[in-house]
């Protein structure tokens, strides 16, 4: 990867300069059957910066089918704090955009339903677009009504024909998950009302580089979204960014709410967190330059620490077989050397491998049977969480090795 390697930016065409390889990775979420023999699918992990509309994104597409379809194993549920997250946001949206007659809320990517599953009980009409035909049939069964279907222009002319017009376009982790964003708007265009809210939450690029959260660059999150990237590209489709707000979840992300251009006041808060970018130069290539510097040493620092622990003949394991580890573990060589196995409480992911890698998944039940002598926390966005369920491992002399913000071993 050099600098001058650029590439075209989905949104505008301008200039996009990697600042970050992050080398060959696996598809994150493809957890293998122990036996299974086939070639597993690679991809060039590249994330750049665009000259122009300063939105920073992958330089490689990965195919959405192979990352997005019946087996997907990713249930929103699985975290309680993510369970609370989305209640309120259900209950927050009942109270205010969804109290008019017959009011319509539309979710894209609703996976198992955590959060329609409350706007259904509400009584409230709802739609949710999810392509992952496992998670949707578990929403379904809920009581939600779901379309299997990835979200994009044509899907949204035909909701826009069948059910109407929406008052709210909600979507968690998702929309940076869309490399044709043209076609998403577009599709807004036609399904939202005129006075409807396009509200979408995805990881911060600000707490990304604030954090050295690394592992938030995968397969799925094609776009790192600033207020001012998504001010800009709601702009050229037609829409405002009128309110913004950080969310402590899933390791800082912000919530951006957008309308139809002039149709709402603009928040003050749109312009307060533009000025915050600015001060910290999320915009310059010299600060996702340094950015990617402290990731290359967190690597090396991590890559040094297990190599450590195995020549002393230390028992390490790790702990969330998230979609973000496929990055570190990857990245880092983590191969069952280092590291024996892989705790997660999701059973589609039980039994498997971990991409690339090979980590087995286990069960939680295998952490206290019996307890590491390390745990590295790849799901550090559920540090406390998890901690407050293995509360006898520090207890007993474990330790917990985290490397977000840097490698820490306590
Ligand atoms: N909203 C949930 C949450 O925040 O926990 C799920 C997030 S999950 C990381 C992303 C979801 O988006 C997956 O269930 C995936 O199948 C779905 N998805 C991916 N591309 C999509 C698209 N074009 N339209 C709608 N959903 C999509
Ligand atoms: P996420 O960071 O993408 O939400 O993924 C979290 C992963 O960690 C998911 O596979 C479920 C797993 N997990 C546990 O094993 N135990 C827990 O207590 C929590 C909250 C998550
Ligand atoms: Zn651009």
């Amino acid at each position: 990867m050099e600098p001058n390697d650029v590439t075209r930016c989905r949104i505008c065409e301008g200039a996009v300069r990697p600042f970050l390889d992050l080398g060959k990775q696996p598809i994150s979420d493809a957890f293998r059957e122990s036996d299974a023999t086939g070639p597993e699918f690679f991809f060039d992990l590249v994330v750049g910066l665009c000259d122009s509309c300063t939105m920073v994104q992958l330089l490689h597409e990965v195919p959405r089918e192979r990352m997005f379809h019946a087996d997907y194993p990713y249930y929103s549920s699985g975290s309680a704090t993510m369970r609370e997250h989305f209640e309120r946001v259900a209950r927050k949206f009942l109270s205010t955009e969804l109290r008019g007659h017959d009011p319509f809320m539309i979710e894209l990517g609703c996976n198992d339903g955590v959060m329609l599953g409350v706007i259904a009980e509400a009584g409230c009409r709802h739609l949710g677009v999810e392509p992952s035909a496992a998670v949707a049939e578990v929403a379904r069964g809920k009581g939600i009504h779901v379309r299997n279907q990835f979200f994009e222009e044509s899907t949204a002319k035909d909701i826009a024909a069948t059910e109407g017009k929406a008052d709210v376009v909600y979507s968690a982790n998702t929309i940076c998950h869309i490399p044709y964003l043209d076609s998403v708007f577009r599709g807004l265009d036609e399904v939202l009302a005129d006075n409807g809210v396009f509200v979408f939450e995805d990881p911060y690029f600000g707490d990304i580089v604030g954090k050295t959260s690394f592992d938030q660059i995968y397969d799925e999150h094609f776009y790192f979204f600033t207020a001012r990237s998504v001010r800009a590209v709601a702009t050229r489709f037609g829409f405002e960014l009128v309110a913004v707000e950080r969310l402590p979840v899933h390791g800082g992300e912000v919530r951006y709410t957008l309308a139809r251009a002039g149709s709402r006041a603009v928040a003050p808060s749109v312009a307060a967190m533009v000025a915050d970018e600015e001060r910290a130069g999320l915009a310059e290539y010299g600060t996702c330059a340094d950015f990617a510097a402290r990731v290359d040493r967190t690597g090396r620092e991590l890559r040094a620490l297990l190599e450590q622990l195995c020549a002393e003949g230390r028992t390490v394991v790790a702990y969330g077989a998230t979609a973000k580890s496929a990055t570190v573990a990857n990245y880092v060589g983590i191969t069952p050397e280092l590291v024996s196995f892989v705790c997660d409480t999701t059973p589609a992911k039980q039994g498997r491998l971990t991409p690339g890698t090979r980590l087995p998944v286990v069960g939680p039940e295998r952490f206290r049977d019996p307890y590491p002598d390390y745990a590295l926390l790849f799901a550090w966005n559920h540090a406390d969480e998890i901690m407050a369920q293995e509360p006898d491992f520090r207890e007993t002399g474990g330790k917990w090795i985290t490397y977000v913000p840097d490698v820490r071993v306590e």
